[in-house]
C-alpha cells in the first residue's frame, strides 16, 4: 500500500469509525502496516569487548568502543555490545522509510506505554521504544532521524573481501509464546507469516513479518527466555558458500547447517558466539505477497531444517 493509500484511510477513520473508539481506528490501521526493516541488533554481555572482535572478525565488521558500548558495523549490517548479561537483547532497532508510514505506526502503537530509551545516547531522540512481555526493547527510527553511518576507508576494505550481508531479522526464545505473538501481532502490526504448532495445537514457534521478506521476528517457545540468533541476509547460494568458506578459515566451527528452513524457505548456516548466542548467515528467504495466507507447520526437525536435523527449541 502507498502512503498516499494510509494517509487517504486515516483521513476517511471519523466516518468511518464514528461512534466508536480508538481501538476500531488501530484495527482499522493494523491493516496498513507501515514497512519496517530491521537495522541493528544491541546486545548485553558480560564479555562485551571479546563478544564485539567476535562479530568483527567472523562477519567482517570494525569495531569501536566509546562510552562503553562497542558498535560493530559494516555496509547494511550492524551489532553494538555493551557490558551485561549473556543471552540478553538489550535492543532491536527498526527503520520506517517515509514519514507518512511514520505517522501511521505511531498511531497504530499509541495504545502502547513508551519504554525510557534514555540509557541509549546513540538513538535519535524521536525514537520510540516499546518492551515486549520478555522485556525486550523494540526501537523504532525515521530513517532521516538516524545517523546513517558512512563507511570508513577500513569498512571499504572489507567489502571489497567479504560478500555482503545485511541484517534482516532475530529470534527469541520465550516461556509466553502467546503473549509474544500478540505483542508482535496486535500491539506492533507485524504480519503473522507462519506458525508452528505441535499435535496438541499448541503454539510452539511464530515467524512475523515488518516487510516484505517472510520474517524478521522469530519466535520460539523455549524453557528458557533468552535472545536465541541474528541472521545476515547475502544475496545468493554462491555468496553462502563463500560465507561458509570465510568461517572454515577462521577455523570458527558451523554448529548448524548448511540447511534450509521450512518457514521462510531460507538457506542457512549457524555460528555460535562466545555467549552462547546463534548468529546466521542466510539466503533466498520468501518474498511475501500482501494477501499470503498464514502457513501452518508442524512441531518437528524437519520444519525448522527441511534438509535434516535442527536445534530445536522445545
Ligand atoms: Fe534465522
Amino acid at each position: 500500500m502507498s502512503a498516499c493509500e494510509m494517509t487517504r484511510v486515516i483521513t476517511l477513520e471519523p466516518s468511518v469509525c464514528a461512534g466508536d473508539s480508538g481501538l476500531a481506528l488501530r484495527t482499522y490501521i493494523t491493516h496498513m502496516n507501515s514497512q519496517r526493516l530491521l537495522k541493528r541488533l544491541h546486545l548485553q554481555s558480560p564479555q562485551a569487548s571479546a563478544l564485539a572482535h567476535f562479530y568483527a572478525n567472523n562477519f567482517g565488521m570494525t569495531c569501536q568502543e566509546t562510552h562503553g558500548v562497542w558498535f560493530c558495523r559494516q555496509q547494511g549490517r550492524e551489532v553494538l555490545i555493551s557490558q551485561g548479561h549473556a543471552g540478553k537483547l538489550h535492543y532491536a532497532l527498526f527503520v520506517i522509510h517515509h514519514q507518512a508510514e511514520w505517522d501511521v505506526f505511531k498511531t497504530q502503537t499509541s495504545h502502547l506505554t513508551p519504554a525510557n530509551l534514555e540509557a541509549h545516547p546513540e538513538l535519535p531522540t524521536s525514537a520510540l521504544g516499546f518492551c515486549d512481555p520478555d522485556e525486550n526493547c523494540m526501537v523504532f527510527v525515521l530513517a532521516s532521524d538516524l545517523d546513517m553511518t558512512t563507511q570508513t576507508p577500513e569498512q571499504q576494505v572489507h567489502s571489497a573481501t567479504l560478500p555482503p550481508a545485511e541484517t534482516q531479522h532475530f529470534a527469541l526464545r520465550t516461556q509466553q509464546i502467546e503473549a509474544m505473538k500478540h505483542f508482535y501481532t496486535e500491539g506492533l502490526g507485524f504480519t503473522l507469516s507462519d506458525v508452528v504448532k505441535d499435535d496438541a495445537g499448541q503454539l510452539k514457534a511464530c515467524f512475523v513479518r515488518g516487510n516484505e521478506m517472510h520474517h524478521t521476528v522469530a519466535l520460539f517457545g523455549a524453557p528458557v527466555t533468552c535472545f536465541d540468533h541474528q541472521s545476515f541476509e547475502t544475496p545468493s547460494w554462491a555468496e553462502l558458500k563463500n560465507w561458509a568458506d570465510h568461517m572454515g578459515r577462521l577455523r570458527t566451527e558451523i554448529v548448524w547447517g548448511v540447511g534450509r528452513h521450512g518457514p521462510g524457505n531460507d538457506v542457512f548456516f549457524m555460528v555460535r558466539d562466545p555467549d552462547g548466542n546463534l548468529a546466521e548467515i542466510s539466503s533466498e528467504i520468501e518474498i511475501c505477497p500482501d494477501n499470503r495466507p498464514v502457513g501452518q507447520w508442524r512441531h518437528e526437525e524437519r520444519t525448522l531444517n527441511l534438509w535434516g536435523k535442527a536445534i530445536m527449541r522445545s
